[in-house]
């Protein structure tokens, strides 16, 4: 665990766990159940699965920032001495290792909310706002890989507009490309974001910044999300007992997209032969949907926490054998 120069919390941060019932209800947590938690952030959903699941229910809490281990491990003290809380500073890439060196396999639920924290949005130091100036880094874990002032300074043209396309949908990605790469070097997010809203044509009353879809890209790419994702899934299957439940939450297309693909081709029990009008084999399901359609956050819940707005859970359990 890195303890060195951590940002302190923001006076007035605090992360509200978003679809929090929906969560406990729909990986039906209870007494004694064992769990992971693969993005452990501000510790809300484990805090309130560790209360479901009590007396002895235990938690593996997972986060690639150290700032959010540190935070954790400091409020839960007692749930972390008395053991039923065991926190680990890695990257949910390495879920299966790191479950199995604590542990953890065949668990009755795993969780993953995926992206970043109201904590790493508001610490400007970690450089993931636009609305305060940091530095231009968006890391989940600061200790590990490239920055986003790498890519913003240092990829060619081409690929930084295929980048803002592709992970950001940005229609207008050619055009930013261009004005980034004549605005070099940018250093701080407040850069970013006034060169982005340049290359636009300015925010001229909209309700969403014109860098938004810029700054989700970077951080999409700077944190290898996607390919997090799609490598980690398989290997939650694998740690989930027969009837365990996986939970996870997204918020943007990409990544939910991702999870639903995933979800459907597990629980199909017929996979079609494209190249024969009736033809295709039956297949033994590995996962049965717990929800058909992404549950989303109530007009309540979204007034209460914005962030909730574009959240979308998917449940799925692991299949009897
Ligand atoms: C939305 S927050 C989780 C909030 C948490 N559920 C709560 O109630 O406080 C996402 C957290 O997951 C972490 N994270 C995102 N991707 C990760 C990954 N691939 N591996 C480990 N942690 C990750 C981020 O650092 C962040 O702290």
């Amino acid at each position: 665990m890195t303890t060195g120069s951590i940002a302190p919390d923001p006076p007035e941060a605090q992360h509200i766990p978003v679809l929090l019932e929906e969560v406990l209800a729909g990986l039906a947590i209870g007494p004694g159940m064992r769990i992971i938690d693969g993005t452990l952030g501000g510790g809300g959903h484990t805090a309130a699965m560790l209360a479901a699941s009590a007396p002895d229910g235990r938690v593996l809490g997972l986060d690639a920032d150290p700032a959010a281990v540190q935070r954790v491990t400091r409020r839960q003290a007692e749930l972390v001495a008395n053991g039923r809380l065991v926190i680990a500073g890695v990257n949910f890439v390495e879920i299966r290792a790191t479950a199995i060196a604590y542990g953890f396999t065949a668990v009755d639920a795993i969780l993953l909310d995926l992206g970043l924290s109201s904590f790493q949005l508001e610490t400007p130091e970690r450089g993931f706002s636009f609305s305060q100036d940091g530095p231009l880094d968006m890391r989940f874990d600061p200790t590990q890989g490239i920055s986003a002032a790498d890519i913003v300074n240092e990829w060619a043209e081409q690929d930084l507009a295929d980048l803002l396309y592709q992970y950001g949908e940005e229609h207008r990605s050619r055009r930013i490309a261009r004005y980034l790469v004549n605005s070099r070097p940018i250093a701080t997010t407040g850069e970013l974001a006034e060169a982005v809203s340049r290359a636009v044509g300015g925010r001229r009353g909209k309700r969403i910044h014109p860098a938004t879809k810029t700054f989700q890209a970077l951080r999409i790419a700077v944190n290898r999300e996607l390919e997090h994702l799609q490598e980690t899934l398989p290997d939650c299957l694998a740690l989930l007992r027969p009837g365990g439940r996986l939970a996870v939450i997204s918020f943007h297309s990409l990544e939910d997209r991702i999870v639903k693909q995933w979800m459907q081709q597990e629980a199909r029990t017929y996979v079609p032969d494209p190249t024969h009008l009736y033809g295709g084999h039956e297949r033994t399901a590995t996962l049965e949907l717990v929800t058909r359609k992404p549950v989303t956050a109530s007009e309540a819940e979204a007034a209460v926490n914005p962030r909730s707005r574009s959240a979308k859970l998917r449940i799925a359990a692991r299949a009897h054998a």
